[in-house]
């Protein structure tokens, strides 16, 4: 399976501070943002990943993330140079994901909970068209929202309705069969002019082919876009890691358990972040076993 992270847009709730950075390299405490959807698709045990980003923050993001070596994995690089949907990434993925499955998440997206990582590896086995996630969420008339009967099945998903008919939002990470890649290329811009993710969605639901899965209690799912839910994610972050000791979405440390590095990678890595309390996190890791 591969997997692409969908980091351009324009991010225009967020200016001035999106006016010269683009919003995924923005902080969230104390990583770019950029990290944490990242290290979803790492925790999927996906190695081969593309990161589509506007045009002019291309090189910002290559210089942070390289040629992803020193996570053990392969990332590459794509550009979108208008924000005309969230579908668009499987036009300009079309080559990279081949004949391969696909999981997209978007480049502002934080998912966070015990058995993550379980979730998104059932997540892969059981694809068999689409698997969705959903999420309870105050303000769904934001999002995709999933329209379902009492008995829990999924009628349909409606983009950012007036009068949500659940309080079940569709999250930022989509896992994929090949077909997404035809279903995208066939799509017609909604009436706001993008090509939307929720098309490719109800083309699979109304097929029979779609899952989607509940994140209950025990899962945060946040998302950045307004300076008020950076803020809280930021907090979020920092909350956890200070209260724990352990770090939300470090890199290193999760290809270091996952395997794709190995001890003397992970060494070279800390040499690498200098003082940084980064590095010195890291260092922990190193000294457990
Ligand atoms: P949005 O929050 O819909 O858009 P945005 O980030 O451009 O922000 P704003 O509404 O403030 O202008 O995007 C969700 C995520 O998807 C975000 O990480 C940006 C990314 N995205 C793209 O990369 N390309 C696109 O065409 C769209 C619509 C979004």
């Amino acid at each position: 399976m591969k997997g692409i992270v969908l980091a351009g847009g324009a991010g225009t709730r967020l200016h001035p501070l999106t006016r010269a950075l683009s919003k995924q390299l923005l902080p969230v405490y104390d990583k770019p943002m950029i990290y944490y959807p990242l290290s979803v698709l790492m925790l999927a045990g996906i190695r081969e990943i593309l990161v589509i980003t506007t045009p002019w923050d291309r090189m910002s993001f290559e210089r942070l993330l390289e040629s992803g070596e020193n996570l053990g994995i392969e990332i590459s690089f794509a550009e979108q140079p208008q924000p005309n949907g969230l579908a668009e990434a499987f036009i300009i993925g079309r080559d990279f994901v081949g004949s391969d499955s696909v999981c997209l998440v978007l480049g502002d997206n934080i998912f966070y909970g015990a058995g993550l990582s379980l979730l998104l590896r059932q997540a892969r086995e059981e694809l068999d068209g689409a698997v969705l996630f959903a999420c309870q969420v105050q303000d769904p008339e934001r999002y995709g929202v999933v329209e379902m009967t009492p008995d829990g099945s999924v009628l349909g998903i409606e983009e950012k309705p007036q009068r949500p008919k659940s309080p079940f939002a569709v999250t930022g990470l989509y896992f994929y069969d090949n077909r997404v890649l035809d279903i995208a290329a066939g799509l017609r811009p909604s009436a706001r002019g993008e090509l939307e993710i929720t098309d490719v969605n109800n083309t699979y639901l109304r097929e029979g082919h779609a899952k989607v899965k509940l994140l209950g209690r025990g899962y945060a799912w946040l998302d950045t876009g307004t300076h008020q839910s950076l803020l809280d994610a930021s907090q979020f972050v920092a909350t956890l890691q200070r209260r724990q000791g352990t770090y939300v979405a470090c890199l290193e440390e999760i290809a270091y358990r996952m395997g794709f590095i190995d001890r003397a990678g992970l060494e070279r890595t800390v040499a690498a972040h200098g003082k940084s309390e980064y590095a010195a996190y890291l260092r922990t890791v190193l000294a457990e076993e």
